[in-house]
């Protein structure tokens, strides 16, 4: 069993700013943790998080891919976020994290097209009004938008650009994101295969990980 990264050095300041990992966050890292085997079969050399927050998804990847195996590129839209990554980084002896402010993935294009071999997003899902996104404080953590999908509809014409020929991309989703009607348009629109691996419900919220990656 991998242990979830240490988070000791992030006071209740830091997660004024920053997502606190919650069951979402959990259910990443369970899902993450289930396929070990699978990943370290695969070798990643270049991994990426969108919105990574606290940094504790990608550290605990790291953790399972090996530090120094590869490197790990994180995004996020909030500041604060990308400071508490590379900091969490560095307190759990991960030093190769690079951390970029950015929307999505756009200054990592066309840089890392094709190349990233795991992709890993807990989007902002919760259904709001659609004027409430596009923040760059602790609200772009949860602002969704329309059905909880603006954030996470933006992202996905990018993903078989972004995934390298045996990359896999773990997105978290909830019910109300229709995690069914993503994983069609992954298939139907470009051409990917995608499978709900992991399902949990947290309170009112049916959580999701949805696998995509090329056809096998
Ligand atoms: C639900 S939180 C997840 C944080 C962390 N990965 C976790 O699992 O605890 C969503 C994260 O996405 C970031 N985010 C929202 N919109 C974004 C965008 N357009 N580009 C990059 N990051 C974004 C937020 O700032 C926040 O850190």
């Amino acid at each position: 069993m991998i242990p979830t990264p240490d988070l000791t050095h992030l006071t209740s300041r830091d997660f004024d700013n920053v997502y606190e990992p919650a069951e979402d966050t959990f259910l990443l890292l369970d899902a993450l943790e289930q396929d070990e085997k699978r990943i370290q079969t695969q070798q990643p050399t270049i991994c990426l998080e969108i919105g990574s927050g606290s940094g504790c998804v990608t550290t605990m990847l790291a953790k399972i891919v090996g530090a120094s195996n590869a490197v790990f590129f994180t995004t996020d839209i909030n500041n604060h976020a990308c400071h508490a990554t590379q900091r969490t980084g560095r307190h759990n002896s991960v030093h190769s994290v690079e951390t970029v402010q950015t929307s999505l993935v756009e200054s990592l294009l066309p840089r890392l097209e094709h190349a990233v071999d795991i992709l890993c997003f807990n989007p902002p899902y919760a259904v709001t009004p659609p004027e409430e996104v596009g923040s760059f404080g602790i609200e772009a953590a949860w602002a969704g938008g329309i059905d909880g999908r603006q954030v996470i509809d933006a992202l996905l014409p990018f993903i078989p650009q972004l995934l390298s020929p045996q990359g896999v991309f773990y997105l978290l989703l909830i019910n109300e994101n229709r995690p069914a009607e993503v994983a069609e348009i992954m298939r139907a629109q470009y051409g990917m295969q995608a499978e709900i691996v992991m399902e949990r419900r947290a309170g009112r919220e049916r959580q999701y990980i949805l696998r995509i990656q090329r056809p096998t």
